[in-house]
C-alpha cells in the first residue's frame, strides 16, 4: 500500500489552509501551522492539488495550542485556535503580502502594522439556527448544524442569553433562526424569525430573559415589537448612534473604535468628502466637522433610515445621503469631485467600471477599509494607476477566524 505522504507546511494561504509540496504537488491541509511537518491521509486529488488531512504532526509548531473551544475541529466559525494568538499577525500579514503580489502585482516591503484584539468573546452580535437541540452554528460551506452551549469569540453577556434560549422550546414554537445583538453600553436586542402566523400561537416565556428588545418576525415577515421599540444605540466620545437588527456594524466594539481613531489621525481636512457604503452614517458623522459637504451613499433602505435619524440626532447639517445601490450604472457628475473618498465594501468589493470613473473625480486622499483581502488587492490593481499606498493596517476584526479587516491610505501620484 501506498504510503501516506509526509509534508512540510509552507504558509498558511486565505481560506485559512496550510500548503506544502509532494512529489511536485502542492497540497491543502487544515489545522496546521507553518514549519510544521505532517503526515496526511489524501482526501481529494486533481491535477495542480490534492486536499489532505493530517494523521499525525510528525514536527510541531513552538506555536500550538489546545483549541479552547470544544466546538472547533467541526464548527465552521474559527480556523485559527490551534494556534497561539501571538502568532495570527505573522499569518495574517503573510496572507495579505502574498495578495498583494498576486492580484495587485506590488511587493509591498514596507511594514504592515497589525492591530491585536482581545482573542476572545469580542463579538457584539450572532446568529444561530435552531434545530430540535436547541441553538446551532453552521459547520465549514455546509448547512449541517452544530449545536452548541456557548461560542467562544461572542460577548459573555450574549452567552448567557443562548444558554437560557436552549433550555426553551424554541424549535416547537416553530423559530428557526435567532439574532442576538448587544451594544457597547451592553443593551441587547434579540430577534427571533418563527414560522408562526400569528403571534397568539408563540407559548414561549419571554417575559424571563434578561433583554432590553425583543423582535419577532412572524411568517409573512412582518416584525412585532415584543420589548422595547426594537433599537440600540452607541455612544462615542461626540456621537450617538442609533441601530437596529438588520443594519451593519462592524462586529467587534474594541477593533472598530481603534479604526475610527486612526482614521482620525489620517483623514486631512477638506471642502468634500464622498463616503461610499456608509451603512448608519458612522465615517460622515465622524468627519462632518473638518470637511465642509458630505456625500454618504448606502444601498440598505433600513441603514439609510438610522443614517437620516443619526444625522439629525448629531444635530448635523452638511451631509447629503443618498439612497442607492452602487454597480456599474452608478455615475458621478462631471462637476462633482471631492477631497477624501471613503470606501467601505461588503466582501465583492468595488464594481470595476464604477471603480475606474470614481478614481479622476479624487483630487487628495483615498482611504479603503476592506473585510476581503482577496479584493481589496483586485481592487488595488486598479487604484494603483492613480494613487500610491501611503500605509496598511491590518485591525484583527475577526480574532481566531481566518477573516481580517484591512484600511488601506492612497495618495494620489
Ligand atoms: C462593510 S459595510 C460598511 C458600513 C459603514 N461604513 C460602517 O462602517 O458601519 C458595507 C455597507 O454597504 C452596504 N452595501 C452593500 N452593497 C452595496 C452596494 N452595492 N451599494 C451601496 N451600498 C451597499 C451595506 O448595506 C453596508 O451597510
Amino acid at each position: 500500500m501506498k504510503q501516506n505522504p509526509k509534508i512540510k507546511i509552507e504558509k498558511i494561504v486565505s481560506d485559512g489552509r496550510g500548503i506544502g509540496r509532494f512529489e511536485g504537488r502542492v497540497f491543502f491541509v487544515k489545522d496546521v501551522i507553518p514549519d510544521e511537518t505532517v503526515e496526511i491521509k489524501i482526501l481529494n486529488e486533481k491535477k495542480n492539488f490534492a486536499e489532505g488531512k493530517i494523521v499525525s504532526i510528525i514536527e510541531k509548531s513552538p506555536y500550538r495550542i489546545t483549541p479552547p473551544c470544544k466546538y472547533f475541529k467541526e464548527c465552521g466559525g474559527c480556523s485559527f485556535q490551534h494556534i497561539d494568538y501571538r502568532f495570527h499577525k505573522i499569518i495574517k500579514t503573510e496572507i495579505l503580502r502574498e495578495l498583494l503580489r498576486m492580484n495587485s502585482k506590488i511587493s509591498y516591503e514596507d511594514g504592515i502594522e497589525f492591530i491585536e484584539s482581545p482573542p476572545y468573546y469580542y463579538r457584539n452580535k450572532v446568529t444561530l439556527r435552531v434545530n430540535e437541540e436547541g441553538l446551532s452554528l453552521l459547520k465549514e460551506k455546509s448547512n449541517e448544524f452544530v449545536n452548541i452551549d456557548e461560542c467562544l469569540i461572542v460577548n459573555k453577556k450574549i452567552n448567557g442569553i443562548i444558554e437560557k434560549l436552549n433550555g426553551m422550546h424554541l424549535y416547537q414554537n416553530y423559530v428557526n433562526k435567532v439574532n442576538i445583538r448587544i451594544s457597547k453600553a451592553e443593551k441587547i436586542l434579540l430577534t427571533l424569525y418563527t414560522e408562526l402566523f400569528d403571534i397568539s400561537q408563540l407559548t414561549l416565556n419571554l417575559e424571563s430573559l434578561d433583554v432590553d428588545n425583543i423582535i419577532l418576525f412572524l411568517k409573512d415577515k412582518k416584525p412585532v415589537y415584543i420589548k422595547g421599540k426594537g433599537e440600540l444605540v452607541n455612544l462615542t466620545n461626540d456621537n450617538i448612534f442609533y441601530f437596529s437588527h438588520s443594519n451593519f456594524l462592524q462586529v467587534n466594539d474594541y477593533i472598530a473604535e481603534k479604526i475610527y481613531t486612526y482614521l482620525q489621525s489620517v483623514v486631512k481636512e477638506g471642502e468634500t468628502l464622498l463616503d461610499l457604503y456608509s451603512g448608519i452614517g458612522i465615517y460622515s458623522i465622524i468627519f462632518n466637522t473638518i470637511f465642509k459637504n458630505i456625500y454618504s451613499v448606502e444601498g440598505n433602505q433600513s441603514s439609510v433610515h438610522f443614517q437620516r435619524k443619526n444625522i439629525k440626532e448629531n444635530r448635523i447639517k452638511n451631509i447629503s445621503v443618498i439612497n442607492r445601490f452602487i454597480d456599474s450604472s452608478f455615475e458621478i457628475k462631471d462637476s462633482f469631485n471631492f477631497d477624501t473618498v471613503i470606501i467601505d465594501p461588503p466582501r465583492e468589493g468595488v464594481d470595476k467600471t464604477f471603480l475606474k470613473s470614481l478614481l479622476p473625480k479624487i483630487k487628495n486622499q483615498l482611504i479603503y477599509i476592506s473585510c476581503d483581502p482577496a479584493t481589496l488587492t483586485r481592487d488595488i490593481s486598479i487604484i494603483k494607476d492613480e494613487f500610491f499606498i501611503s500605509e496598511i493596517k491590518i485591525f484583527d476584526m475577526f480574532a481566531q477566524t481566518k477573516h481580517f479587516e484591512t484600511v488601506v491610505i492612497f495618495e494620489r501620484i
